[in-house]
């Protein structure tokens, strides 16, 4: 089992953070709500301790609280804004409202540099601040290791221990020595050997899914994306023909992605039927024209019928998920699960349906994780550079109702555009882009003949994680050259626009 550093969670925006900077020193880490917290003992090799930010304040009568006293003597701890202040506060000292409130970048001054959660850090590093209170007061056993300009106690050490409190967030790049202060806290400080990579993952998951699984059979729906293709394969990887994979064609897919990504999926060595069911999709779409309904419509018939392939197979005890960590996170936030904005989990009753057990080979992995483990398997660049695609596809890129006409228009419009991002080598570059059809008509001329016509939007963004997003800036000349491809090759569609919106306040999808 891996060494792992526990990151308790407040409730601050930056927790997953944390944890992506703890993974790219290749330490394995777990984030968990302060309120629902397992016991110490059952996690695996704990190394350590980071207690997160959040948007609350020590000084509210129901803040967010946990009692440190027994970790502090067991393991290291640092405490990250909040986690700070709450630890203060708890061993004695004073923590008030700031008459600023501290947002922003600042300069540490005053560095302890000999202490080893600074050391090798720059006398006046820049850091990122956002809080509301601060330490006015420090607890009797506690250095302060650190100031800025406007903060007495930007970090501090309780003497002999290994416990930290720092006031600044370590995990944003505008901190430009976060990494470093991380990296002593989690390599120095806790000795964690680094050894978390996709190999050594890849090894212990398929031993550990050989163990879970014997000989029993698993069945899982690809999608054609990265996640269910990288469980897939790694469940290969243990129960060889045992997995038994559906790829189902909703009619909602791009142009010729059924095909394609069918071939692929064989060529990986897969055991994976192809089911055409678009008629039943289009059936169910007919008439639906609210985006939620639409969403729920395709998740319905997604669901039954990948339940009635399911049953052809004789015996099959599993499904197999690509579940990855935000959506466990999310499920289990400090909040609880975060308010639905859109149901992007569209097939969330499948396992209550089916009555399988499930098995989720990626649940711990952020996005980029996965990839890594898909490069770690040889899995085809084409199928883990993909951009990502919503469940219910074409289905909420056609605004109003769904008909197989609308898909074909569509599917024609998204190829040239998609082709001809690659073609020019922006598709890299773009972290997901889309065409839209809108559900109404537009005056035109061709030729002599005045005509009335459908638009279409062409949507591109720049993103980390798909929370937030910008439009991007492609070229004019690229937008000009698909633009009139469009026009003059797809019948029915006389205009083309650009969305340039950035997310918030709108959203990637139109729908
Ligand atoms: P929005 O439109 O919310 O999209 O900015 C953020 C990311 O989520 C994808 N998305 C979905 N994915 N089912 C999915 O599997 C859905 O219903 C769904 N809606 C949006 C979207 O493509 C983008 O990557």
């Amino acid at each position: 089992m891996p060494e792992t550093i526990l990151i308790v969670d407040f409730g601050s925006q930056y927790t997953q953070l944390i944890a992506r900077r703890v993974r790219e020193l290749d330490v394995y880490c777990e984030i968990h709500p302060y309120n629902h917290l397992p016991s110490l003992d059952s996690l695996s090799s704990l190394k350590g301790i980071i207690l997160s930010g959040s948007p609350c304040s020590v000084t509210e009568s129901d803040a967010p609280n946990l009692a440190i006293d027994a970790m502090l003597d067991k393991f290291p701890v640092l405490g990250i804004c909040y986690g700070a202040q709450m630890m203060a506060q708890q061993l004695g000292g004073e923590v008030l409202p700031s008459k600023i409130r501290e947002y922003g970048r600042a300069r540490l001054r005053h560095l302890d540099l000999h202490s080893r959660l600074l050391k090798e850090m720059t006398a006046d590093s820049q850091v990122w601040m956002s809080h509301g209170d601060t330490i006015a007061e420090v607890p009797s056993g506690v250095e302060v290791i650190a100031s800025t300009e406007s903060v007495k106690v930007a970090a501090y050490k309780l003497q002999d221990k290994d416990v930290y409190g720092i006031q600044f967030h370590p995990e944003v790049t505008h901190s430009t020595e976060g990494k470093t202060v991380l990296r002593n806290f989690v390599v120095h400080i806790c000795e964690c050997a680094q050894d978390w990579t996709s190999d050594q993952f890849v090894e212990a998951t398929v031993a550990s899914l050989k163990e879970q699984l014997q000989n029993d059979k698993v069945v899982l729906g690809l999608s054609g994306g990265v996640d269910s293709s990288v469980a897939a394969m790694l469940i290969h990887q243990a129960v060889g023909k045992n997995l038994h994979c559906i790829f189902v064609d909703n009619g909602l897919l791009r142009k010729h992605e059924f095909e394609d990504v069918l071939h692929s999926y064989k060529d990986m060595g897969l055991n994976v039927t192809g089911v055409d069911a678009k008629a039943e999709f289009y059936q169910a779409l007919a008439g639906v024209t609210d985006p939620e309904g639409k969403r729920k419509a395709i998740g319905k018939a997604f669901i039954e019928i990948f339940d009635r392939e399911a049953h052809r197979i004789e015996n099959v005890k599993w499904l197999g998920q690509g579940t990855i960590y935000p959506d466990v996170i999310e499920s289990v936030s400090v909040k609880g699960p975060s308010a639905t904005i859109k149901s992007h989990h569209n097939v969330g009753g499948l396992p209550e349906k089916m009555h399988l057990k499930v098995v989720e080979p990626l649940r711990m992995l952020f996005k980029d994780e996965v990839r890594e483990v898909g490069r770690t398997m040889e899995i085809d660049d084409t199928i883990l550079g993909r951009h990502p695609f919503p469940g219910p596809g074409l289905g909420i890129r056609i605004l109003g109702d769904v008909t197989a006409e609308k898909v074909q228009i569509l599917q024609e419009v998204d190829h040239i555009f998609i082709s001809g991002l690659k073609n020019s080598g922006l598709y890299a570059d773009v972290w997901q882009a889309a065409a839209v059809l809108l559900p109404i008509q537009a005056v035109g001329v061709m030729g002599d003949e005045r005509t009335y016509e459908r638009v279409v939007v062409l949507r591109a963004v720049s993103s980390v994680d798909g929370m937030t997003a910008d439009w991007s800036h492609l070229p004019y000349e690229f937008l000009s050259e698909v633009s009139n491809q469009i026009i003059n090759q797809v019948k029915g569609v006389n205009r083309v626009v650009y969305d340039i919106s950035s997310k918030p306040p709108a959203t990637i999808e139109w729908e």
